[in-house]
């Protein structure tokens, strides 16, 4: 089959099966093409829980899948490759977090959503990469311990007037960024704005000209007077950048910027998973209804 063949038999089968299929912003072009709907991960997740569907196919890693059935829990959600993890997601576990509580048993629990289901289980509320500063800010506390992003909870720091206590994991692919890249992509490109997501590195963060999420990059850039951007995220943002701003340019400075989870799923695997129904993301009952309460706490703050 070709690929426009399988991309047509998935769409079939979607329908035929009642099935939404999202694809995170860092997907494969392919599968971006045919999704219903792609964005970032907590912009996904409150779409799987919008939809009439009965099904959620997840394109992306098992934290989104997992933020997904816990919003949906009355849905199934299917993730294609259940090997597609989130390194730094797993640097943290429940018991590690219960440690450093009781180390700072004053600091409210502020959980980035990339994070499992058990550890956000073990949080007082979740953050997006951007919602956070506002998350952070909207909490009537003095201390804060921000898990699992030093770079995310390096940032927040930066702009609350609270004590901050940060754990110490990071993603592998936006620390692979280095300033020598920004500096390289600075001097081809002297006209250019650098916008950075807040996964990347203090050097990295302090030159940029505008931090925000995957979504938040979208935005800047349609509303942006600039020509040229460089990018500090990972590469599959390129795909919508330059379709929705087909006369503006965008500059990759490192191409180390993929991150090899992301990457896994194939159309293959996504019309394999409708077929067969496989592989399914749950959440254990006990973990789920305290998991949620920290996503909804998040929810409930106001946006600015
Ligand atoms: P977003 O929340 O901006 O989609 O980022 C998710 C992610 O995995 C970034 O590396
Ligand atoms: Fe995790 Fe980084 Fe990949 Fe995002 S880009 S899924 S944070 S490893």
């Amino acid at each position: 089959m070709t690929q426009a063949e399988i991309q047509a038999k998935i769409l079939q089968l979607a329908d035929k099966k009642n099935a939404l299929i999202l694809a995170h912003n860092y997907q494969r072009d392919e599968i971006q093409e045919i999704a219903h709907i792609t964005g970032d991960s907590l912009g996904l997740s409150i779409e799987a829980a919008r939809t009439s569907k009965d099904v959620i196919v997840f394109c992306g890693v098992h934290f989104m899948a997992e933020s997904a059935a816990l919003l949906s829990p009355q849905k199934t959600v299917l993730l294609p490759r259940h090997d597609a993890g989130c390194p730094m997601a797993d640097m943290v576990t429940p018991a590690e977090l219960r440690k450093m509580k009781a180390r700072y048993p004053q600091a409210v629990v502020v959980t980035y959503v990339n994070s499992s289901a058990a550890v956000k289980a073990e949080s007082d509320i979740c953050c997006t990469s951007s919602n956070a500063i506002n998350v952070v800010r909207s909490l009537n506390c003095d201390e804060v311990l921000l898990v699992p992003d030093r770079n995310l909870g390096r940032y927040i720091a930066r702009h609350v007037d609270k004590v901050c206590h940060v754990w110490e994991g990071y993603c592998p692919t936006h620390e692979r960024l280095q300033v020598r890249d920004i500096e390289t992509a600075r001097r081809a490109h002297p006209d250019a704005v650098f916008i950075a997501h807040p996964e990347c590195s203090p050097e990295i963060l302090e030159r940029a000209d505008h931090i925000c999420s995957t979504s938040g990059m979208y935005e800047y850039v349609a509303n942006s007077s600039a020509a040229t951007f460089i990018i500090g995220t990972e590469m599959g943002i390129l795909h919508r950048l330059r379709t929705q701003n087909p006369h503006k340019k965008f500059i990759m400075p490192s191409k180390a910027l993929i991150c090899p989870n992301m990457k896994l799923t194939s159309l293959e695997d996504l019309l394999h998973c409708l077929e067969t129904m496989r592989p399914r993301v749950t959440v254990a009952p006990e973990t789920a209804e305290k998991a949620r309460r920290a996503l909804d706490r998040m929810l409930a703050v106001p946006r600015d």
